[in-house]
């Protein structure tokens, strides 16, 4: 029944995704990172590929695979790279940010291994270029952007900061006060913020299920 109901119904539209954790070197073997594993990010791919979009995959560092032939991969590293690359592919019906990018990189990179030999060492760091609020910058009314959150205080304000800071259509807000929600699992917890002041609530469930129901919410705005 699922082949009737959501059928082929973004053919013809063009998606962009990003996802898993992003690397930045600090020196030629050592880099800062997250525990992003990518999951969430490749099951939209999948799902928006699935419904017959025609998908632009970006991807930091992961062991996902993609299943769906179609799907056009990018590897990428830094948050350097993914930015260049998803402003190269702007021209999307479909955004979706659900990669974890870093905010920090450092300043220089060493270019020789850092060697122990000071009791402290400081790397400095410089902030990142916001890939979701450039693309929102530039915008046009027939895109859709979805953003994601990860916040541990305030999350329903912070959720809703972002919406209006980035210029999204959606924001993903995942839930940490729930086990098994987030980050490494392979389940998620999510409430969906739009731009009416409206939002959704739903069950701890597969990424999978969790990537329906968001593309189920971008359909619905279309
Ligand atoms: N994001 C991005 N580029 C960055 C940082 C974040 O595109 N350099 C995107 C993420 O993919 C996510 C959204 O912005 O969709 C929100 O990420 P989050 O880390 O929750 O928010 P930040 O804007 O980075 O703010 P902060 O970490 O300070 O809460
Ligand atoms: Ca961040």
């Amino acid at each position: 029944t699922e082949f009737f109901e959501n059928g082929q119904q973004l053919t013809g539209k063009k998606a962009l995704v990003t996802a898993g954790p992003t690397y930045e070197a600090i020196d030629p073997v050592r880099f800062i990172g997250n525990h992003s594993s990518g999951k969430m990010g490749y099951s939209i791919a999948e799902e928006l590929a699935k419904r017959g979009a025609e998908v632009t995959l970006i991807s930091g560092p992961v062991y996902c695979e993609v299943k769906n032939k179609s799907i056009k991969l990018i590897k990428t590293t830094s948050a350097e790279q993914m930015y260049e690359n998803c402003l190269a592919n702007s021209d999307f019906d479909i955004a979706v940010m659900a990669a974890a990018v870093a905010d920090y990189t450092p300043v220089a990179v060493a270019p020789q291994k850092i060697k122990k030999t000071e009791a402290e060492l400081i790397i400095q760091l410089k902030k990142t270029k916001d890939i979701l609020g450039a693309i929102g910058k530039e915008k046009r009314d027939q895109q859709i952007l979805v953003g994601f959150a990860l916040e541990t205080e305030n999350e329903e304000e912070n959720a809703k900061k972002k919406l209006k800071g980035k210029n999204a259509d959606i924001i993903v807000l995942n839930s940490l006060n729930d086990k098994g929600a987030g980050f490494k699992n392979a389940t998620n917890k999510v409430t969906l913020f739009f731009k009416d002041q409206t939002k959704k609530t739903f069950d701890l469930k597969s990424k999978e299920l969790v990537a329906k129901d968001i593309v189920d919410a971008i359909t619905e705005l279309m």
